[in-house]
C-alpha cells in the first residue's frame, strides 16, 4: 500500500505546496472519519492480534498499539476520528490555544525529501479552544472512542508570557472534559517566547496552576504530560524533571521540533522547527537521558524522526512507552502507522 503511495500518490502530493497537501490529507481523513463502517473495516484490517501484542497500558489508558499521531497534524479536531482506521493507537490533536489565531504568513511549511525532513513555522494556527470544544462535543465521547485522544495546549500569541498561566488554564478548563490525556506544550519554536516557559520559575508556576486545577477535578482528573524541546541542555532537562516531579505530572513527550540545523541544514535559510530524520538521534538521546534520570518511573512518549520499525524501536528501547510521528507519514503515506505497529510487533516477536 505504501509503495503505491510512494510511487503514485506522493509525487502528486509533492507537486502541491506542503501546507496545501497537508490540508488535502486532513480533509481526506475528515471524510473517512464520517464513514464508520469503512473505518471499522480498515481498523480490523490493521489490528494487531490483541492476545499477543497488547494493549499497551500507560497512565491508566489502554493503547491498542504503541504508535500515535503527533500534535500539529489535526489542529482543530476534524481528522482524528479516522486515526484508528489508519493504524494509529492514539492521536493527539492541537496545539489548541485559548484564542483562535491565524498563525504565521504562508508559506510556512517546507519539505526536504532527500533528508526526509520538514521545516515548519506554522505558529499555532487553530480555531481556538471554544470552537474545538464545540466540535469535540459532537464527536465520539470519552469511553466510546476507538483509541485514546490527547489534547495538546499552547499559549495564544497575543497573550504575554506573564499572562500565560491564565491562558493555558482557560484552554484546560474548556477542553479537559473531552481529553483522555492532556499535554502542556511549552516547546514549539514558532510562538515568540513560548520556550521561555521551560525556564525553571515560569515552568513551576505553569505546572503548579494546571496540575492544581487538574487535581481539583477529583475523579475527572486527566493524565497530564509536558512536551519539551530537543534544544534544552541536560541541566535544563534536570530542572524540567524536577518540576514535573514536584507537581505530579504524569509523563513527558520528547520531543518537539528543533531549532538546530545539523549537516545539510547548516546552509538552509528557512526559519522554523526542523522535524524528521535530522531530529531522530537528538530526541532519542533525550528520551534515554530522561529514562535514566527518572529510573524508568516517568512515562515517556518518544517522538522525532521515526521512519521505520527500527527507528521507533530505538525510542522504545531508550525508555519510551509509546511513540508518535508526523513527518514520517508525509514521506511514507497514510498507512505508515499500521505498517509501523506491525513492524514493531515483528521486532518484539523476534
Ligand atoms: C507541520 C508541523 C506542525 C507541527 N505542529 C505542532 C503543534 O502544533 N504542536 C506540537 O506540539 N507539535 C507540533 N509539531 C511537532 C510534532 O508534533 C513532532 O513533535 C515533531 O514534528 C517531531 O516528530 P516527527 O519527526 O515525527 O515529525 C509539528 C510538526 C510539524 C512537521
Amino acid at each position: 500500500m505504501d509503495s503505491f503511495y510512494e510511487k503514485v500518490i506522493r509525487p502528486w502530493f509533492f507537486r502541491m505546496d506542503s501546507e496545501e497537501a497537508h490540508e488535502v490529507g486532513v480533509k481526506a481523513m475528515a471524510v473517512l472519519g464520517k464513514l464508520p463502517p469503512i473505518c471499522r473495516m480498515l481498523e480490523a484490517w490493521h489490528r494487531l492480534p490483541v492476545k499477543r501484542f497488547g494493549p499497551v497500558r500507560v497512565c491508566g489508558l489502554d493503547f491498542p498499539n504503541a504508535v500515535g499521531l503527533a500534535a500539529g497534524f489535526d489542529k482543530n479536531a476534524t481528522a482524528w476520528p479516522a486515526a484508528a482506521a489508519m493504524g494509529f493507537g492514539h492521536v493527539e490533536i492541537g496545539t489548541v490555544t485559548a484564542l483562535a489565531q491565524p498563525g504565521n504568513p504562508s508559506p510556512r511549511m517546507f519539505r526536504f525529501p532527500e533528508q526526509e525532513a520538514v521545516i515548519n513555522r506554522m505558529g499555532f494556527n487553530n480555531e481556538g479552544a471554544e470552537a474545538v470544544t464545540a466540535r469535540l462535543a459532537k464527536q465520539a465521547p470519552r469511553g466510546q472512542r476507538r483509541i485514546p485522544l490527547g489534547i495538546n495546549l499552547g499559549k495564544s500569541k497575543v497573550t504575554s508570557l506573564d499572562a500565560a498561566v491564565a491562558d493555558y488554564l482557560r484552554s484546560f478548563e474548556l477542553l479537559a472534559d473531552h481529553a483522555d490525556y492532556l499535554v502542556l506544550n511549552v516547546s514549539s519554536p514558532n510562538t515568540p517566547g513560548l520556550r521561555e516557559l521551560q525556564d525553571a520559575s515560569r515552568l513551576r508556576e505553569l505546572l503548579e496552576a494546571v496540575a492544581g486545577a487538574n487535581s481539583a477535578r477529583g475523579e475527572a482528573r486527566r493524565p497530564l504530560f509536558l512536551k519539551i524541546a530537543p534544544d534544552l541542555s541536560y541541566r535544563q532537562i534536570d530542572e524540567v524533571l524536577g518540576a514535573i516531579e514536584a507537581f505530579g505530572l504524569d509523563g513527558i513527550i520528547a520531543t518537539n521540533t528543533t531549532l538546530a540545523r545539523p549537516g545539510f541544514f547548516a546552509t538552509v535559510d528557512q526559519a522554523g522547527g526542523l522535524s524528521g530524520v535530522p531530529l531522530r538521534e537528538r530526541s532519542t538521546q533525550i528520551i534515554s537521558y530522561i529514562a535514566k534520570s527518572m529510573r524508568g518511573k516517568l512515562p515517556i512518549i518518544g517522538v522525532g524522526g521515526i521512519t521505520d520499525a527500527a527507528s521507533a524501536g530505538e525510542k522504545l528501547d531508550a525508555g519510551a512507552s509509546l511513540v508518535q510521528l508526523y513527518t514520517g507519514m508525509i514521506y511514507r503515506g497514510p498507512f505508515f502507522a499500521a505498517a509501523l505497529a506491525h513492524g514493531l510487533a515483528d521486532r518484539q516477536r523476534r
